[in-house]
């Protein structure tokens, strides 16, 4: 991870304001594989490379969070052997970067319904979450059999324990507290949200979270997404006059 800086780099250091939290919607790895006459797991497989391309652009960025949409609930309901390679891919993953990761100071959470993984799936999910904890760099998170809406419903669900257990009056429900049930917690919200593939969605990521992110949506394919594209991101969003439903001075 010691790739000298490039011209982007240099213009967005420049700038100064880099985006702390990045959420990327990683799109096109089916139409990337299908472009080469490939088979779908071959652009997921290209995709995971390009995952390894954004924590280093992150890195050399300054990012302190970073948090991929991997695998949502609806992508349990494809082919059963596209989900089986899904998973072997993020098994690899995990057994190749854990250490790396671990050195870089990232630490890597998993975010979502992870009681529906298989167990070795699960086991190397746990593991990495173990090994990598306690990183003071970046904070990778990746989500995983996740949906925003059932993230949702969970906080509400466990909000709603805590005052019938009388631990929260009612009217100490605020958007504050409902955030302290989300899966993203411990980070703050994104403020920049990045989709490839071109698709204009927002496909059940990160509802409640992305309430004010600027949204960078570029054409590039994720396998063909690459640290410079990230970079490219982080510039469109330093042009971006963010006033949060305020007027500017
Ligand atoms: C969307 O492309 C991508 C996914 C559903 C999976 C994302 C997975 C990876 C990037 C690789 C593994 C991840 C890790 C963290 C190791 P698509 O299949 O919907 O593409 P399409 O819209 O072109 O069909």
């Amino acid at each position: 991870m010691s790739t000298p800086p490039s011209a982007r780099l240099e213009a967005l250091r420049l700038h100064g304001a880099i985006p702390r939290h990045i959420a990327i919607i990683m799109d096109g790895n089916g139409r990337w594989a299908r472009e080469r006459g490939l088979a779908r797991p071959a652009g997921h497989q290209a995709g995971a490379r390009a995952v390894r391309e954004a924590v280093e652009g992150a890195l050399h960025a300054g990012v302190e969070v970073l948090t991929l949409f991997a695998f949502s609930h609806e992508n349990w309901q494809r082919p059963q052997a596209e989900i089986d390679a899904l998973m072997a891919l993020l098994e690899e993953y995990i057994a190749k970067e854990a250490a790396e990761l671990r050195r870089e100071g990232v630490t890597v959470r998993m975010l979502g319904d992870l009681d529906r993984l298989a167990p070795s799936a699960r086991e190397a999910v746990d593991r990495i979450e173990a090994h990598t904890a306690g990183g003071a760099r970046l904070a990778l998170n990746i989500c995983l059999s996740y949906g925003a809406r059932a993230e949702i419903v969970r906080a509400a669900r466990r909000l709603a324990e805590r005052v019938r257990d009388g631990a929260l009056d009612l009217d100490a429900v605020t958007e504050a507290n409902f955030a302290t049930e989300l899966y993203t917690a411990a980070w703050p919200d994104p403020d920049l949200l990045v989709r490839t593939s071109g698709e204009m969605r927002l496909s059940n990521f990160l509802l409640w979270q992305v309430a004010y992110a600027e949204l960078h949506v570029t054409p590039v394919l994720w396998p063909d997404f690459g640290r410079e594209d990230l970079y490219e991101a982080i510039l469109d969003f330093q042009g971006r006059d963010r006033r949060f439903g305020r007027v500017t001075a």
